[in-house]
């Protein structure tokens, strides 16, 4: 069994965590994941950097003492951890003893080896990003990295000899071309490398906040210094047991040490040139990703500008976010983060694409096999399209494993949705709620139903990394229990017939709302409406276990006459009121919890509107997607088990019977007025 260590950047403690952070641990996450499906022993660190200066300040100004200020950030970044489902295998902190233990020693390594020195550091520092700034990279005397002002620091300080790392770093970089990701970072670092490197200072005697120097302690050690060492601190270095020294061996050099763009250079230059100091092996690679920004800002505490991931799980679930993250941002480059594209991707990635393909296919093996997986056969499984299913399902699953050495997230899940989508077309050609109507062609029914489950089930095997939840959802919803090491031996017709399948929920219902509503309610939420009384009842709702038990005193009362009274009459004008159109189904789906209702979206003509019908018990939702319906357009909105229905199906409703759509014989345009 190889093994696989991955980490994150250990997050300053000064900020809480926002959506920059969790981006990091996500994709870490999704990494260590995967590598755990495919049967690795994984070990997966992400924790927090607390020393330095900034803690320090900020301490003060919260009026805490630094060790409780700590405390309580570092707790902040633990506790988001679980609320993104992240399965880290340890959380560091640099202020546990075990890590003052593994820095000391990394230090004595390196000094003993003759490369740390004492001197006299005087230089341009800024304390935001806690670095000193050569004068060079000096923009308009400013930070270069954050444009906040330097201050100009002289304090005796121990030097990092890094000056004598230019050639063996130049010559890993070479012998290495995969050490550093993606080749843009590589080619920006290879010219700094070639332009020559300067000592780094590594203590501070101006900081009590740190990490004392062995046989020094007038100087703590330089954040990064102190700050790169949690990686190996974490698999057991400096600590003498027997156990700490088999765990070190095992998973050290770190696989993958994953990080934000602002932070390559200490990665791929200071790290290595410590550990080759000190003797030790190199971390395999550095891969680097590129920023959330806001309105094309870099998104940060210090600007402002941040996203709170669980603003976003409130609203639209985890999984969501994570989706949207991953698919969203091309691995390496900015991404912008808005409303407009998260809610896009949701309904449309989410909701239509994967949610209705996973609420079909289990809706009719429920529905035509009694919810157990048929058995499919061979010959009419090998025809078009189920060919051609077949052998994009395999490419999908072929090139899962190179997913995660080339870090092309984005482009690994389009490549599921593209799956989705042919799953989707592939139900829509085979038509199987019209083969089911004959009992002749129970076979093709079968054959189509397991080729459809048997993809989703793959579906929900390839995005296991990327959205945990959802995946094992659906696999239950398929009747199979996920597997910790399912991509072992993933493939196309394991899903075995006889299999019965679990309760069908759905993952992603649609959300109507426009992303300004949704801001809306997010700034002023309000509890659900409670249902008015006398609102509309959809055709077919009269009695069943969802409508209103008590219509209220202003419900309309049937007239128990076929024929309306003279007096009752109304007026033309009085009908005219009634707006009817023409609609046409464009999507449907089973409102949840309820044996008659059918959520329903509706072209009419000018906009696209929700719809809520009792007509579930006489239509499946997959056979009235496309029919043309009339329905009441101007009447007022009401919310039915839970969803708001914007308007009203016709259908005539006998006594006792089910309920008939009405509509056409010639098709009028959607939007057409009825009278
Ligand atoms: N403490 C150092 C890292 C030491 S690692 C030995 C540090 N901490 S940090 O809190 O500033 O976190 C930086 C990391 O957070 C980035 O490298 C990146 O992984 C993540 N992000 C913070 N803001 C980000 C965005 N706006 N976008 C994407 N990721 C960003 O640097």
């Amino acid at each position: 069994m190889s093994t696989f260590f991955i980490t994150t950047p250990i997050y300053y403690i000064n900020a809480e965590p926002h959506l920059g952070h969790a981006y990091t641990t996500m994709v870490a996450d999704a990494v260590a994941r995967a590598h755990r499906l495919m049967g690795d022993d994984v070990f997966f660190l992400t924790g927090t950097d607390e020393h330095g200066q900034k803690v320090e300040r900020a301490a003060r100004k919260a009026g805490l003492t630094t060790p409780e200020f700590a405390n309580q950030v570092a707790q902040k970044f633990r506790d988001i951890l679980p609320e993104l489902n992240i399965s880290n295998d340890d959380f560091i902190r640099t202020t546990e003893p075990r890590h003052y233990r593994a820095c000391q020693e990394l230090w004595r390594r390196a000094r003993d080896k003759g490369h740390i020195y004492k001197g006299k550091y005087e230089g341009w520092y800024c304390t935001v990003d806690e670095v000193f700034v050569p004068e060079t990279q000096l923009k308009d005397s400013r930070c270069p990295i954050c444009g906040n002002t330097v201050e100009k620091i002289s304090e005796e300080s121990y030097f990092f000899r890094l000056s004598a790392f230019q050639q063996p770093l130049l010559e890993h970089y070479e012998k290495h071309p995969e050490f550093l990701t993606p080749d843009s970072r590589r080619n920006e670092m290879l010219s700094f490398l070639r332009a020559g490197l300067e000592d780094l200072s590594v203590s501070r005697t101006s900081i009590k906040w740190g990490i004392p120097v062995p046989d020094d302690p007038a100087h703590v050690m330089y954040v990064w210094f102190d700050a790169l060492t949690n990686y190996m601190t974490a698999v057991g270095f400096g600590d003498i047991t027997p156990q700490a020294k088999t765990q070190f061996e095992r998973y050290w050099p770190a696989d993958v040490h994953l990080i934000g763009k602002e932070i390559v250079r200490q990665h791929s230059i200071y790290w290595p040139a410590f550990l080759l100091a000190a003797g030790l092996p190199l971390p395999k690679r550095v891969v680097s990703h590129g920023w959330w920004l806001m309105e094309g800002a870099k998104m940060s505490k210090s600007v402002g500008n941040v996203v709170r991931p669980q603003d976003y799980i409130k609203h639209f679930g985890l999984d969501a976010l994570r989706y949207f993250v991953y698919r969203e941002m091309v691995f390496g480059q900015d991404a912008d983060f808005t409303d407009e594209a998260f809610l896009t991707r949701y309904n449309a990635d989410l909701a239509n694409d994967l949610g209705n393909l996973v609420s079909r296919a289990t809706t009719m093996v429920h529905r035509y096999c009694g919810g157990v997986v048929p058995a499919g056969d061979a010959a009419l499984l090998e025809r078009e399209p189920e060919a051609r299913l077949a052998s994009l399902a395999d490419s999908v699953i072929k090139s899962r494993a190179s997913w995660f050495e080339s870090f092309a997230i984005s482009g690994q899940l389009r490549s599921v949705w593209e799956l989705i989508a042919e799953t989707n077309r592939y139900i829509v050609t085979r038509e199987p709620w019209a083969v089911a109507k004959d009992p002749a062609r129970a076979g093709e029914l079968h054959a189509a139903l397991y080729a459809a489950a048997d993809t989703v089930r793959i579906v929900a095997e390839l995005i296991r990394p990327f959205m945990p939840g959802t995946a094992e959802r659906t696999l239950r919803m398929l009747g199979v229990e996920p597997a910790p090491q399912s991509w072992v031996n993933l493939k196309r017709g394991d899903l075995a017939p006889g299999t019965r399948l679990g309760e069908t929920a759905p993952l992603f219902p649609r959300i109507e709302q426009t992303v300004e509503e949704l801001r809306k309610m997010a700034d002023d939420p309000k509890p659900e409406a409670p249902q008015p009384p006398g609102a509309p009842i959809p055709p077919g709702a009269p009695g069943s276990p969802e409508a209103p038990k008590d219509p209220g005193p202003q419900a309309p009362k049937p007239s128990g006459s076929q024929t309306a009274e003279l007096s009752n009459r109304i007026s033309i004008d009085d009908f005219m009121k009634v707006e009817l159109r023409v609609a046409k189904v464009l999507a449907a789906e089973r409102v949840p919890k309820s044996n008659r209702l059918l959520k329903l979206s509706v072209d009419v003509g000018t906009e696209q509107r929700t719809i809520v019908a009792g007509i579930a018990e006489a239509y499946e939702p997959e056979a009235i997607v496309g029919r043309t319906v009339v329905i009441v357009f101007n009447l007022k909105p009401a919310k039915l088990m839970g969803v708001e229905s914007n308007g009203m199906v016709l259908a005539a409703s006998p006594e006792g019977g089910k309920p008939m759509l009405v509509g056409f014989s010639d098709l009028p345009e959607p939007g057409t007025r009825v009278r």
